[in-house]
């Protein structure tokens, strides 16, 4: 979909606290980049935030956080339109929609929901999750959705919903596509690098946090679970916590692992996590100072305009899935 000869990028986060540095890498720098070449729309999905318990005052301060964070890795609002989810009911109305062209079996192969289910227990929300994605994504009718990997099953049923409507009722979406990065798409935790880097990790000492202090940040680093055997290589089976560490020191400066396999190799571990973690300190130090700076009720007054112009545009765009089911006018 073009407007002013310009493609859609639309992408979201859920505001769950704890904004670590998997979250940046894996998505918020490619939305950064992509609002320079696309029309953008990034959202704080906070609706998705509901589907396990939490605290209603938490909630409500991890929302502006989350913006927030949004601004200090570089999202500009004259350039990108960023909203939050609840605000633009559009959005639940769409999933209930699509919700019914989703086929349960689909839905029970989810991997998100087995894993959140087995932890959390299941609710109806948690279960339709996916389908909600869905809607948000189609809502605006985006071509581009820049994620990490994690994301990848839930875009594929997009387009798969996308095509089953399409199929039915006419040409009403393009299929989007998931952009997902080269280097740290799935940045791991650091106690345990077979799992992934998650804000809901309950260790303090798993994830590095876009606020962390650089003191947090070398301890972290130097604690992070390696192996054994003291050679630096890239290698995700033998070696999975250093090619998580090298992988997270890649994306950070822009060099590729081999360079740094060749750098490290033989200086041992120590060495080798002194440099990763100053190279994430290095990263991280803009974001945390532009954060600090940002003032809370500036950030309400650039969302209530973002809730404006996103609801219009839902709007339109839903009138058009209204006429194409047959639920427009009486
Ligand atoms: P969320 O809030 O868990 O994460 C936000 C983005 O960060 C990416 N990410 C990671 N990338 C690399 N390594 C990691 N360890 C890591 N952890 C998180 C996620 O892939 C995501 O891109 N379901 C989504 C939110 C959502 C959404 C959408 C995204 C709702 N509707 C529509 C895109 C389009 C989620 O839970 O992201």
């Amino acid at each position: 979909m073009t407007v002013n000869g310009k493609r859609k990028v639309f992408s979201g986060v859920q505001p769950t606290g704890n904004m670590h540095i998997g979250t940046y890498l894996g998505a918020f720098r490619n939305w950064v980049k992509l609002q320079h070449e696309y029309e953008a729309i990034y959202c704080v999905v906070d609706l998705h935030a509901l589907t396990v318990p939490v605290d209603p005052a938490e909630l409500h301060r991890n929302r502006i956080e989350a913006v927030k964070v949004l601004l200090a890795v570089g999202i500009d609002p004259d350039k990108s339109l960023v909203y939050m989810q609840s605000q633009v009911p559009q959005h639940a109305e769409l999933a209930w929609i699509l919700g019914t062209m989703t086929p349960t079996g689909v839905l029970n192969r989810m991997t998100q929901f087995k894993e959140k289910s087995a932890r959390a227990g299941a609710n109806l929300g948690l279960y339709s999750y996916p389908v909600l994605m869905a809607a948000d994504i189609l809502l605006h009718r985006a071509d581009l959705v820049p994620v990490g990997d994690d994301q990848r099953q839930h875009l594929e049923m997009t387009r798969d919903v996308a095509e089953r409507f399409n199929n039915r009722y006419g040409e009403v979406f393009p299929l989007p596509e998931a952009l997902i990065p080269e280097t740290a798409a799935r940045v791991m935790s650091l106690t345990d690098p077979r799992a992934k880097m998650s804000k809901s990790d309950p260790n303090p000492r798993s994830a590095i946090l876009m606020l962390d202090t650089a003191d947090d940040i070398r301890k972290k680093i130097k604690g992070a679970v390696t192996d054994s055997e003291p050679t630096v290589a890239h290698d995700w089976d033998a070696k999975p916590g250093i090619s998580n560490l090298l992988e997270l020191m890649s994306a950070a400066t822009g060099r590729p692992v081999d360079a740094l396999v060749g750098e490290y190799a033989a200086t041992g571990y120590g060495v080798f996590k002194e440099a990763v973690a100053e190279a994430v300190i290095e990263l991280a130090a803009p974001i945390k100072a532009r954060y600090g700076g940002l003032d809370d009720k500036e950030v309400a007054v650039l969302l209530e305009k973002g809730a404006d112009d996103a609801r219009s545009s839902a709007e339109r765009h839903q009138a058009e899935v209204r006429a194409a089911v047959g639920l427009d006018g009486v």
